[in-house]
């Protein structure tokens, strides 16, 4: 039976761990060639390894044009083309206003912000030569509403969903859409590292109507969606997976 994604060429970001190395899994699974990467080459390696002949790793740093400019150029090499982005690294640091200093500020907007806006830029140079393509960011429920003790986070997570939409109008003439995803409280090192007294399972299970925490595969199967061809008549659209936190 042919795949989802069968054939298509994927990059992903920040796919070491988390959610990226379960988006990175599925789409491989449903017959996408995967580029995993990360800013931590051992562990895009690790999950490379794992899903084993339809995938490659690269190190990748989405705050260095030079980073995506040297990775464009391999997969270019070795492809020819990229089917499917999935802007998904990202870092979280609680600090609300007072808290967060102008380079803690700067770093944020560096990785969740313009890291999105270059791999666009760049994944869009590719898919413009294949003749189209998919492009996922990813933003989450912090960029639908105000958490301010993530002041930084919440607004990069608001500006994604921004530069998605204007991209999104942008790219429709070559058949490039620009779609995102706001996941809601995810079992990933992200919530634990950023709230490491937080129990992650109990508070998915008060917070979220369905009652549970959200698990990487959950986010992963909005992606895989908006990655295929199934989603061919959807571009600056958004698709909210949180188990109904913020309905
Ligand atoms: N976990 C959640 O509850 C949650 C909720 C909403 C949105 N999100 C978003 O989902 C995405 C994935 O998060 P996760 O929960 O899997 O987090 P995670 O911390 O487990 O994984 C993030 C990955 O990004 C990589 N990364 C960090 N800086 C990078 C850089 N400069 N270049 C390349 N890679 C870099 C990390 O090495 C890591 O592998 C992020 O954009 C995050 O903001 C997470």
């Amino acid at each position: 039976m042919r795949g989802r994604v069968e054939g298509k060429v994927v990059l992903v970001t920040g796919a070491g761990r988390g959610q990226g190395a379960a988006h990175a899994r599925l789409l491989a699974a449903e017959g996408a060639t995967v580029i995993v990467t990360d800013i931590h080459k051992d562990e895009a390696a690790a999950v490379a390894g794992a899903i084993g002949d339809a995938s490659w790793h690269a190190r990748l740093d989405v705050a260095d044009q030079a980073s995506w400019a040297e990775l464009g150029a391999r997969i270019e090499d070795r492809h020819g083309r990229l089917d499917g982005l999935v802007n998904n690294a990202g870092i979280a640091v609680m600090a609300d206003l007072w808290a967060t200093d102008l380079g803690l500020f700067e770093r944020i907007v560096a990785i969740n912000q313009t890291g999105t806006y270059l791999g666009m830029r760049f994944g869009a140079e590719l898919m413009k030569r294949s003749g189209g393509g998919s492009i996922v960011n990813v933003s989450s429920i912090a960029g639908s509403r105000a958490d301010p003790l993530f002041l930084a986070y919440t607004g990069t997570k608001w500006a994604v969903r921004g530069l998605s939409r204007a991209a999104a109008r942008t790219l429709a003439p070559d058949a490039i859409r620009v779609n995102v995803v706001l996941p809601g409280i995810i079992d990933t090192p992200m919530l634990t590292e950023a709230l490491p007294e937080l129990d992650v399972a109990a508070f998915g299970a008060q917070t979220a109507p369905l009652g549970r925490t959200g698990q990487p595969v959950d986010v992963a199967r909005a992606v895989l969606f908006l990655i295929s061809d199934e989603s061919a008549y959807m571009t600056g659209a958004e698709l909210i997976v949180d188990g109904g936190v913020t309905a």
